[in-house]
């Protein structure tokens, strides 16, 4: 169970809080590179509580800056991005991608004290057409080798989008796998998927049994039950530190999948999910069988603090829940399955209240990802280094292994023991 105080420093990230410190440990993917245009706007950037800008300078460098000019607090929002630098239109000083303070317009030469004087800027790289940033103190670790973020821009589908609710509620639903058969896929029955689709078999047995154990990138589970004699399905899943999962949304081996669920602050989410273009080969045909993910359904972007990657559906509009279709042929009645997780999560609140919770056998994976969270947020408190890993070895996905095999044998059967688990 989960006390009040575990579910405060489960999801508090804003600066000095357990958590927020830990999270500003890693780098965090804040952007598209292709949303910073050279010398054009600043934008509004929500990460970890802390409001940001970013801006792509003349020369093509991103800065991500504190949006308050370090003179009087004006927001560096409404700045002028010019020749290398971000002006604010205050009293016109001036400030490049690093915080330096470039020019003091307002103040004569003799009294000029501009080398003093920096504003908050966080260290930020591109790759394969993302923006990080590091927020933390001290020395970044390497970008993290996430094979799904390694995948060059043109490999790859990015989808941003943005949930009105803390970020751990978001990223438990994919540590969740017992709800695709019923949230996404209570309506459809074995008939609807391919002879030689494995999927069929969670639609069969609709109650996983499930292994969980950590890694050294966080956790990982096999959620599996049988298959056609002498075989059993799994569907392997991970949470890495310290707010990416990768889920079994797709075959083993073929399925390149990584998901970020950014805290923007306590109670808004950015989540980033990135996915090969090469593995989305669907066995099944989501089409096919009426998978629609709605992804693409955002309003338009403004420039507010939470104005980015908004879908359309919200609790205004219940989601755009048709209770006839929740009757016919949806389980849900909800357009699509970002909505559908959308509406369930945002739905258990702001910050889901988790002293009030029933957790089942079904939830164990969430059980012993928090610990490990809460773990690795208290060890640092105390002096410890951030449980950091490459990545490289996390993968995904569902497949049909030989029955009775342990799930770390089982993920080596698929993978040709190539992508080790830790025994
Ligand atoms: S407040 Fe920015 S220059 Fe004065
Ligand atoms: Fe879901």
């Amino acid at each position: 169970m989960v006390t009040v105080a575990e579910n405060k420093l489960l999801t508090q990230v804003g600066p000095g809080t357990p958590m927020g410190e830990l999270m500003r440990r890693y780098w965090i993917p804040a952007a598209m590179s292709s949303e910073l245009i050279a010398d054009a706007a600043p934008t509004r950037l929500m990460l970890l509580g802390e409001q940001l800008l970013a801006f792509r300078d003349s020369t093509g460098r991103v800065g991500i800056l504190d949006h308050q000019c370090p003179h009087r607090c004006a927001s560096l929002f409404f700045g002028r991005n010019e020749e290398g630098g971000l002006r604010c239109i205050y009293h016109g000083w001036k400030f490049d991608v690093d915080g330096n303070c470039l020019d003091m317009a307002n103040v004569p030469p003799h009294q000029d004290f501009k080398s003093k004087i920096h504003a908050t800027a966080y260290k930020v790289i591109e790759r394969n057409g993302l923006v990080w940033t590091y927020m933390g103190k001290g020395t970044p670790p390497a970008l993290p080798e996430i094979e799904a973020t390694m995948l060059p821009e043109s490999a790859a589908t990015f989808n941003w989008m943005q949930r009105e609710c803390n970020y751990l509620q978001v990223l438990e639903g994919d540590l969740d796998t017992s709800h695709t058969d019923f949230l996404h896929g209570g309506a459809r029955t074995e008939k609807v998927y391919a002879p030689d689709d494995p999927r069929r078999f969670g639609a069969i047995n609709r109650a996983p049994e499930y292994e969980v154990r950590e890694t050294d990138w966080g956790t990982m589970y096999g959620a599996y039950r049988p298959a056609d004699p002498g075989e059993t399905y799994w569907r392997v899943a991970h949470f890495m530190f310290p707010f990416w999962t990768i889920t079994p949304s797709g075959p083993f081996g073929k399925h390149l999948y990584a998901r970020a669920w950014v805290p923007m602050d306590d109670t808004h989410t950015m989540s980033l999910r990135i996915v090969g273009n090469a593995g989305r080969v669907d066995p099944g045909g989501a089409k096919q069988l009426g998978i629609v993910t709605g992804l693409e359904d955002l309003l338009p972007n403004t420039s507010d603090w939470y104005g980015r990657f908004r879908p359309h559906t919200n609790a205004e509009n219940d989601y755009l829940i048709d209770r006839d279709k929740q009757r016919r042929n949806s389980f849900s009645g909800i357009p699509g399955i970002a909505a559908e997780d959308q509406a369930v999560t945002e739905s258990m609140g702001a910050v889901t209240n988790r002293p009030a919770e029933h957790l089942a056998p079904s939830d164990r994976m969430i059980a012993v990802t928090r610990r490990r969270m809460m773990d690795a947020a208290t060890d640092l408190a105390n002096g410890k280094e951030a449980p950091i890993d490459s990545y490289a070895r996390a993968r995904g996905g569902y497949f049909v292994a030989t029955q009775g095999k342990a799930l770390v044998d089982a993920y080596d059967e698929v993978t040709g023991a190539t992508v080790k688990v830790p025994a």
